[in-house]
């Protein structure tokens, strides 16, 4: 037998595995008792479960009782009109829940259903290298790693801004904004976290988002929101999206635009339900046509139409009153439970003394990458190679023994 020439797949480059789900992989198979998963940003139970919301639970009964024969059908590309008015009213109504007879549509916005967040982030990204063609996009360091990720692969470079002050913890506002106006050009795109950053945890204050619309607005970069947390940065999923409304309303009225997801707030990661929406100036019903006809383009050359699943329980919850509240007091309990582990392991690391600065700590624990391999291999706790902690893993049960093995670890390194 001849040998096997090379085949045309055999050089290509080598890429890293995604981070967060080969921690997924290595946590499965470590079958220590003790082992803590703060690698995912999914949330647990007290008892360290995954645990579908209650309100999500009674909505899934109640459709598949009532037997829908349309069930399985396609949506259409751009997505149920119902679940998109849903949602949009949830990141730009100020008040919530609406009630249903007191939502206006703005003509300034054009929505479409995407595959969750990434889904969002990627329509928009490419909607924009398309048609804005930035030149870079500007991205805060660190920042969630499928940004680079995602603008890259539409051949826009991502640029960063500083926005982590890794000496005290805090967000480093000062130099986010020197560089942001030393080295911007208009026409760039900058990608912020509408609430809850991601890694940092850390987010400006109001009259910091109103300094950076401002920045915005004056240097004519467009702003694009990134939405994945909301309701877990307050517990109030209103007051956390204060700043895309800021952006919205602002004036002179800017272009903007907002990647939604339902994965975290709705418990709903598997189902990839989530939304995109663009914030025009010409609201003429030709510009808005020809938007909407090319985002459905895109989509229906991608991934033809969204799955429906997801998006039908959300928009039963955030059709109903009634549902609604059940859903923000859930969210409520989620956040809450987060803040207060939160608390718990910075008392406790307070308590055993640990060296460095755990103050402001949110879920980026300042751990150097040698710290973090060692807490998984000696103590099976697994989390970002950055330092960063999924605090939601945690619960009143692990959270002495994670505080106990950070301050064994930092000991350590400290003595070395
Ligand atoms: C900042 C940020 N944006 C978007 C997403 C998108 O998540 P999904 O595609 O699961 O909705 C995530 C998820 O981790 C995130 O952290």
């Amino acid at each position: 037998m001849g040998s096997i020439p090379n085949g045309l797949f055999s050089s290509l480059p080598e890429v890293e595995k995604d981070e967060v789900f080969a921690l997924i992989g290595q946590f499965r198979s470590d079958k220590h008792p003790d082992r803590v998963n703060l690698g995912v940003g999914v949330y647990f139970s007290d008892e360290g479960k995954s645990r579908p919301l209650e309100v999500v639970g009674k909505v899934e009964k109640s459709m598949h009782e009532q037997h829908d024969v349309t069930r399985h059908d396609y949506i259409p590309i751009e997505g149920d009109d119902r679940f998109l008015s849903a949602a949009r009213d949830l990141v730009f109504s100020p008040s919530f829940p609406t009630p249903l007879k007191e939502q206006k549509a703005d003509p300034r916005i054009v929505s479409v259903q995407t595959i969750s967040g990434t889904g969002a982030n990627h329509v928009g990204a490419r909607f924009l290298a398309d048609h804005l063609k930035p030149r870079c996009v500007w991205v805060s360091d660190p920042t969630w790693a499928n940004h680079h990720v995602i603008w890259e692969s539409v051949g826009v470079p991502p640029r960063t801004y500083p926005y982590y002050n890794k000496s005290n913890c805090t967000l480093d506002f000062s130099g986010m904004m020197d560089v942001l106006e030393r080295e911007s050009q208009p026409g760039d795109a900058i990608l912020l976290h509408a609430c809850a950053h991601n890694p940092t945890g850390l987010d400006p204050t109001r009259e910091q988002w109103i300094a950076i619309a401002d920045l915005c607005h004056r240097k004519r970069l467009f702003p694009f929101l990134d939405n994945a947390y909301q309701g877990f940065a307050s517990g109030d999923p209103v007051q956390d999206s204060w700043a895309i409304r800021y952006f919205h309303q602002y004036q002179p009225p800017m272009e903007m635009c907002v990647a939604q997801s339902f994965s975290k707030s709705f418990g709903l990661y598997g189902q990839r339900a989530g939304a995109f929406h663009l914030v025009l100036n010409d609201t003429s019903a030709n510009t808005k046509d020809n938007v909407l006809g090319n985002l459905a383009q895109l989509i229906r050359g991608e991934y033809s139409v969204a799955p429906r699943y997801g998006s039908t329980i959300v928009r039963t919850i955030l059709e109903s009153e009634s549902l609604s509240n059940e859903w923000s007091a859930e969210l409520q309990l989620m956040s809450s439970r987060i803040r207060s582990m939160r608390l718990a392991l910075y008392e406790e690391l307070c308590r055993l003394g640990t060296p460095g600065s755990w103050i402001g700590m949110f879920s980026y624990t300042g751990l150097t990458p040698a710290e973090v391999e060692v807490l998984k291999k000696q103590y099976h706790i697994y989390l970002l190679a950055s330092g960063r902690a999924s605090i939601a893993g945690l619960n009143s049960h692990n959270v002495k023994y994670v505080a106990a093995a950070i301050s064994a670890v930092r000991a350590k390194s400290h003595l070395n």
